[in-house]
């Protein structure tokens, strides 16, 4: 039947999203999520909302998110303007691919990433180069100094957890005046630092942040673009173009009272964060290559196994990782950080497998 398809249906490589196992207690290192559970102000913010017969529901949420926006302008000493909200931050770049990204020159952006990117950019038909990383992974900006209609790095980049130093960054944004930098930070509260110290200065940055890692609500779908009101603008008129009322009542609700309670978040991103080092820490024993990390993610190969079998051997077990068959990569597992007691389970599992491997 896909007769029926539209030509760019036909030229489609869907993005394939992270498996979310049916098994009772998986050891979920696999999407990247957050090990521990939101703020308890989050449950109690959407029991109100909701009320006690859900009364609330029957209205159509505020299109605008006003109230989270100035909550998140406060937490960041920007003005509500300079925001956009939308349903996950794989909305907000989706919308930015169609609002700022298309133009005659091509979209910039690294050959290994978040995998997302090639996927809107043939969705959307934006034309686009990658830049190769270094054979350590890392980005070097001065490689994207070539005529574009765009440049879009993650900071820590993924799947590699790498991070970008900000003085890098700047120069980049300070030198590439003609078309819009769009940093994708939905790592960043891990350990690298945000660009938005850097809105003030350059009408040309667009911020890209989430609540689905630090804050612990992927399942709310959350997501922001940080910039100058012009490019905020376009966001908007892209928005309310295609679908205004992104942003449900609970979810508005549940990712106010996150941003409210700063102690919970940076507790939880220092739990994370520490848990990493001892993860990369007990990699590392067991012979492990483990990329430099400021993500809640350890990007690592091993020398004597094959990435692709241990994934399968650990999916036996009901412990998820996630590979990626790809160019340069497919020799590498990315491993999210789960709480000491999952990554030690991991661990076992690892010694355990390679005592018994036959590749
Ligand atoms: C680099 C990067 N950007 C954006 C996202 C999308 O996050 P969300 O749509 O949950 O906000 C992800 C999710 O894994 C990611 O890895």
């Amino acid at each position: 039947m896909s007769r029926y398809w539209s030509d760019v249906v036909h030229r489609l490589t869907p993005y394939v999203p992270g498996e979310q196992p049916a098994a009772a207690h998986p050891v979920k290192l696999n999407t990247n999520e957050n090990p521990y559970p939101p703020s308890p102000r989050v449950v109690e913010a959407i029991r109100r909302e909701l009320g006690d017969a859900g009364e609330s529901l029957r209205r159509y949420p505020d299109p605008t998110a006003l109230k989270l926006r100035e909550t998140v302008a406060a937490h960041h000493g920007i003005r509500a303007e300079q925001i956009f909200v939308g349903n996950g931050s794989d909305e907000v770049l989706a919308l930015t691919f169609q609002a700022l990204l298309k133009h005659d020159k091509p979209l910039l952006f690294p050959d290994i990433t978040y995998s997302f990117y090639p996927t809107y950019a043939r969705l959307f038909e934006v034309d686009y180069t990658t830049i190769a990383l270094d054979d350590s992974f890392a980005i070097h900006v001065d490689d994207y100094a070539t005529p574009n209609g765009g440049v879009l790095l993650p900071n820590p980049n993924a799947p590699t957890g790498r991070p970008l130093p900000l003085a890098d960054i700047e120069r980049l944004v300070a030198r590439n005046t003609d078309s819009v930098v769009v940093i994708d930070e939905a790592y960043v509260d891990f350990g690298a630092e945000s660009a938005i110290a850097l809105l003030d200065r350059y009408s040309n940055l667009l911020v890209v942040q989430t609540v689905s890692k630090s804050r612990s609500l992927a399942g709310m779908r959350v997501g922001f673009a940080f910039g100058h009101p012009a490019l905020i603008d376009a966001l908007n008129r892209v928005k309310d173009s295609f679908n205004s009322y992104p942003l449900d009542r609970l979810a508005q609700a549940a990712a106010t009272a996150a941003y409210e309670d700063d102690a919970w978040f940076r507790d939880s991103c220092a739990k994370v964060i520490a848990s990493r080092e001892r993860l990369a820490g007990g990699l590392t024993a067991l012979g492990f290559e483990v990329v430099p990390s400021a993500a809640n993610l350890l990007f690592a190969r091993h020398e004597g196994y094959d990435a692709a079998t241990l994934a399968l051997r650990l999916r036996e077990r009901d412990i998820f990782v996630r590979h990626f068959k790809a160019p340069r990569i497919d020799q590498h597992l990315r491993i999210s950080v789960g709480t000491d007691a999952e990554c030690d389970i991991l661990l076992a599992a690892l010694r355990d497998i390679f005592g018994a491997y036959i590749g």
